[in-house]
């Protein structure tokens, strides 16, 4: 041991040997001193259900301690999944509000795992797949309809003339940039769309939402040239028209985007365009 080492040396090092010895006997007082974590346990009520096994959905019970897990939804579900029940299952991959695959119902509330802090106030907290969708599997959702519709406005630049510089990017000012503010954004979640009435009793003919903003990220891009096909495809008493202006959509959007004012923006083009 060091303090054996330093003893043999001469009287400076018994010194520095009692020194040593008061210091770990600090220490080991210190540590004996600092209390004990007080365990903080918090019971998630997950929705299961199995394709596998098909019985009805039930709502399963599992206790953590929170003092032993990060701060967030997400880390409580990998927690349960790593060290409860490897069945779970759930999506998610960036951790950090990017990807959008950790969308779920946390508490009656749409939001991404990764960025919902795990209510302290509560001992329990309910946590379901998006709402009015169909189950793959526990918190996974079939988001099928969701992609067709976001594919159905065409999400791509679309040109009638050549590019006036070829094979270089196409201008655009500061100005028309930031005309794109506050849709580029979105990350494809589908909170908001599976928060809103609307989308909930028509899901096949209203495009939702997400898409009609994604609809009008395209209509109002300075460099794109199919703005008048783009009012005309969605002109319609269901894919465009079911929005009743709830606002659902923006008190869900775990980005802070508003959808319903861009669907208004729209139905703006399309009343202006009519006239
Ligand atoms: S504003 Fe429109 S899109 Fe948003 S929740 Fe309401 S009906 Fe749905
Ligand atoms: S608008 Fe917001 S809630 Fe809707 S899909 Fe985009 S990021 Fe998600
Ligand atoms: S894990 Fe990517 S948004 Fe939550």
């Amino acid at each position: 041991m060091a303090t054996g080492l330093i003893r043999r040396s001469g009287s400076g090092s018994l010194a520095m040997s009692v020194y040593s010895r008061l210091l770990l006997s600090r220490l080991q007082a210190t540590v004996a001193a600092e209390p004990k974590k007080e365990a903080k346990p918090k019971t998630f009520q997950i929705y299961r259900w199995n394709p596998d096994n098909p019985s009805k959905p039930q709502l399963q019970d599992y206790t953590i301690d929170l003092k032993e897990c990060g701060p967030m939804v997400l880390d409580a579900l990998i927690k349960i999944k790593n060290e409860i029940d490897p069945t779970l299952t759930f999506r998610r991959s960036c951790r950090e509000g990017i990807c959008g695959s950790c969308a779920m119902n946390i508490d009656g509330c749409n939001g991404l795992a990764c960025l919902t802090k795990i209510p302290s106030g509560k001992d329990e907290s309910t946590i379901t797949p998006l709402p009015h969708m169909f189950v793959i599997k526990d918190l996974v959702v079939d988001m099928t309809n969701f992609y067709n519709q976001y594919k159905s406005i065409e999400p791509w630049l679309k040109r009638k003339s050549p590019p006036p510089t070829a094979g270089k990017e196409i201008p655009q000012s500061k100005k028309d940039r930031a005309k794109l503010d506050g849709m580029y954004e979105c990350i494809l979640c589908a909170c908001c769309s599976t928060s809103c009435p609307s989308y909930w009793w028509n899901p096949e003919s209203y495009l939702g939402p997400a898409a009609l903003l994604h609809a009008n990220r395209w209509i109002s891009d300075s460099r794109d040239e199919f703005t008048k096909e783009r009012l005309d495809a969605i002109n319609d008493e269901f894919k465009l028209y079911r929005c009743h202006t709830i606002l659902n959509c923006a008190r869900a959007c775990p980005k802070g985007l508003n959808p319903g004012k861009q669907i208004t923006h729209i139905k703006q083009l399309e009343l202006a365009g009519a006239a």
